[in-house]
């Protein structure tokens, strides 16, 4: 009698262990079978899967993962402005994730640019600051600091373009040239966009320059509408073949409907002599979506395609360069991928789960109060304080003994982001109700005029503080500048740069804001 008992329990303990067992082995293989990236037991990145399916990857760029299992390297160069000293950003391990930890101790306390983006895909065609071209002058670095992100729970680095900067590599090998097909994915997002040409990654000419329809094959992604009308307001993914940013067919297409998630798959195939396709969906959920899949351009140069093999990331063909986005991973092909295969890789994508980055204490709560503390020692009594009586912004001493209308002056009340919430607006609570906004790099405080201009350059973004404690404010337009006081003025300022207020001297501490409680 209690014998029985004790077998029946046993075994129900034999069969909860197996079903544990099994559905642990299910999510190992799921988990497994999908990710390069830090996971345990990586089997399959992007390259895995565009390899297995016979169209392997010939360049593959990311700062911020691997994108084979096997791949345990560096991912991209920065240099720090400090000595000019440079460090390759690594895996953590094999198939993982960017060690992120190493960019911020190299960098701290002073401003990194991302210097170069190597190619894990062993063809060599690592990504460099790129040169001047037909329409564009010399680009310069990414500010390494501009993007953080958490991709699978680690927090990594993604490249922030702002106009002005962009990458290139014009000798490459691999790649497809002439009317070779080809097939492109980039990793982007929907809230920091613009109208500038143009933000690409891909294929383009050798030599910088517009050499004519069909040089480039490249995905673009972005709110410039080249082929009026484009359906709605984007940003779309669409195919930069040169002198046309295609939204399908000849151009126009009222099927291509944009797609502005925070993470956006953005996808161009072309096989090189009759046909291309545009793709694209939300990098965190979900299936792709195919806005094209047909006929070349008729114009003549695209069918066939004239590609050069150069590779371009944030600027046009020609290098023109005044457009912005972010990139977290591209990989190109020399041959055409299947849709199921490029199903498999938004699958791989979406296990990655990009997500935004919280800052550690994000005191910026929506509707909040707050003021800015300067952390330079001559200053530490001194908030960022906006004038009623002028529309100019510095820093200015407030005591407990000051009048109520400096106090309100000194205080700011924190908004969504006038151009994108995912960064803010500061509202001063002084009752004026005017905005913090730039204007040729100094800080005034001005009514919101609703116009376009005015909505990016009332738009500053958190980032950790450029001494290492406290917070440093990103203009959203300029992602290589931050809000400083020099002179008891405030400007937007780079480290270094032209103008006075960029003087190297001090520019961590001056840029660095502790968040204060509100004195008005
Ligand atoms: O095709 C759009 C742009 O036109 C290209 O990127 C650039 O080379 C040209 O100015």
């Amino acid at each position: 009698m209690a014998v029985r008992p004790r077998r029946r329990r046993a075994r129900r303990a034999l069969l909860i262990l197996a079903v544990a067992t099994a559905l642990a082995t299910v999510t190992a293989l799921a988990t497994s079978a999908v990710f390069a990236g830090g996971g345990t037991t990586p089997t399959r990145g992007p390259c895995d899967i565009y390899a297995a399916a016979g169209t392997p990857c010939v360049a593959a760029h990311s700062t911020t993962r691997a994108l084979y299992a096997a791949y345990n390297g560096p991912l991209y160069q920065v240099r720090r402005a400090s000595d000019g000293a440079t460090t390759n950003i690594s895996t953590l391990s094999a198939g993982g994730y960017a060690n992120a930890a190493a960019q911020d101790s190299f960098c701290a306390g002073t401003y990194c640019t991302i210097t170069e983006i190597y190619d894990q895909s062993g063809h060599g065609n690592n990504l460099t600051i790129g040169p001047a071209g037909g329409n564009g002058g010399a680009d310069i670095g990414a500010n390494a600091a501009a993007l953080p992100v958490l991709a699978d729970a680690h927090k990594v680095y993604g490249v922030y373009i702002s106009p002005g900067m962009g990458y290139r590599d014009d000798h490459t090998s691999g790649l497809a040239t002439g009317s070779q097909p080809q097939g492109a994915y980039m990793v982007t997002s929907g809230t920091n966009v613009n109208a500038g040409c143009c933000f690409d990654y891909g294929n383009a000419e050798t030599n910088n320059d517009d050499n004519g329809n069909g040089h480039m094959d490249a995905v673009y992604f972005g709110t410039l509408c080249w082929f009026s009308p484009c359906a709605g307001p984007g940003p779309w993914v669409q195919a930069d073949l040169e002198n046309g940013l295609f939204s399908g067919g000849n151009g126009n297409n009222p099927n291509n409907k944009g797609n502005n998630s925070q993470f956006v798959t953005a996808l161009v195939e072309n096989n090189g002599t009759t046909t291309y396709a545009i793709k694209g969906g939300n990098a965190d959920s979900g299936s792709l979506t195919t806005w094209y899949s047909g006929a070349l351009p008729v114009a003549s140069g695209y069918a066939p395609m004239h590609q050069e093999g150069a590779i371009i990331l944030g600027v046009g063909g020609d290098n023109s360069n005044s457009s912005a986005g972010s990139f977290f991973e591209g990989v190109m092909t020399a041959s055409y991928p299947t849709d199921a295969t490029d199903n498999a890789v938004q699958a791989n994508i979406v296990s990655v789960g990009y997500t935004n980055y919280t800052l550690p204490g994000n005191p910026f709560t929506i509707g909040s109060e707050i003021s800015l503390r300067a952390t330079t020692p001559c200053c530490t009594a001194d908030y960022l304080t906006g004038d009623t009586s002028g529309d100019e912004v510095g820093i200015t001493s407030v005591t407990s003994s000051s009048s109520p209308a400096l106090k309100a002056d000194a205080t700011w009340i924190v908004e969504p982001g006038l151009v994108n919430s995912s960064c803010i607006s500061f509202k001063s609570a002084n009752g004026s109700g005017d905005y913090l906004r730039q204007f040729y790099s100094e800080l005034y405080l001005e009514p919101q005029n609703g116009t376009a201009q005015f909505a990016p350059y009332a738009t500053f973004c958190p980032r950790a503080g450029n001494s290492g404690s406290g917070y440093s404010f990103m203009p959203y337009n300029y992602g290589n500048e931050y809000i400083r006081h020099y002179n008891s003025v405030a400007y937007i300022a780079s480290d270094g740069g032209s103008n006075a207020w960029d003087a190297s001297s001090l520019w961590q501490d001056d840029t660095t804001w502790l968040v204060a409680s509100p004195w008005g």
